[in-house]
């Protein structure tokens, strides 16, 4: 009930956000992040894919080309954009409106799932974590960029003093910790890439042999 709750005022924040979350972010994706959308993408392997909280499509120059993608997000506003933008760069993607904790798809569907920088705001993010695993094929991938609480102290609590304000403004939280729920999910960590004191880029897989 209050998982629910709490989805609900994510919901309604992103779909608040959705104007004007590109010019909020452009700062930060012409400092690092496109370069870091990059790195994750590289990571993904197969065919069918799935982008989890895809907002407004930001991650559309990365899609490799041969790939089929599905592309969910809880915000219908933020979907809007993301549709929008599809249509004017050409782009090959089904995109549903979803909620990461309940996916409406089969087991063992996709070969890889994305995420980037979204289970920061998940109510409860080790059963979206659960879900992902669900879905995603035996042996496929899971590939996350997402901030965490950082492993400097003196940052570490800053973070945990300012997270309620973050929370509030964007529906983000600045001190999960994104490692230890992908394990809690039953997911094996493959590779953790520190790309500064709160950036990670967690490559992890579901147990299981990797079919052709
Ligand atoms: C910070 S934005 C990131 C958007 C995009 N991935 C990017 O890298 O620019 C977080 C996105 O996650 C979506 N989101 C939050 N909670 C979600 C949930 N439970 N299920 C699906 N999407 C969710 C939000 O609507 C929003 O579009």
């Amino acid at each position: 009930m209050l998982e629910e709750k709490t989805t609900e005022a994510v919901r309604k924040r992103y779909d608040r956000i959705a104007p004007l979350y590109d010019f909020m972010q452009g700062f930060a994706e012409r400092w690092r992040f496109s370069s870091w959308r990059a790195l994750a993408w590289g990571k993904v392997e197969g065919v069918r894919i799935l982008e989890v909280g895809v907002g407004t499509g930001k991650n559309f120059p990365f899609y490799p080309l041969d790939a089929e993608i599905t592309a969910i997000d809880l915000s219908d506003k933020m979907l809007e954009r993301a549709g929008a933008k599809a249509a004017r760069e050409n782009v090959k993607v089904e995109l549903l409106q979803m909620d990461a904790q309940h996916l409406k798809f089969d087991d063992n569907t996709f070969d890889t799932v994305v995420a980037t920088c979204v289970f920061c705001s998940v109510p409860d993010p080790v059963r979206g974590f659960e879900e992902v695993k669900r879905v995603c094929k035996p042996g496929g991938k899971v590939v996350l960029l997402e901030h965490v609480l950082s492993d400097n102290p003196l940052l570490a609590w800053l973070i945990n003093l300012f997270n309620p304000i973050g929370v509030r403004i964007m529906g983000e939280n600045m001190n999960r910790r994104t490692v230890e729920n992908v394990l809690k999910a039953g997911l094996s960590v493959e590779y953790v890439t520190r790309l500064n004191s709160i950036f990670r880029l967690i490559e992890a897989r579901k147990a299981g042999a990797i079919s052709a």
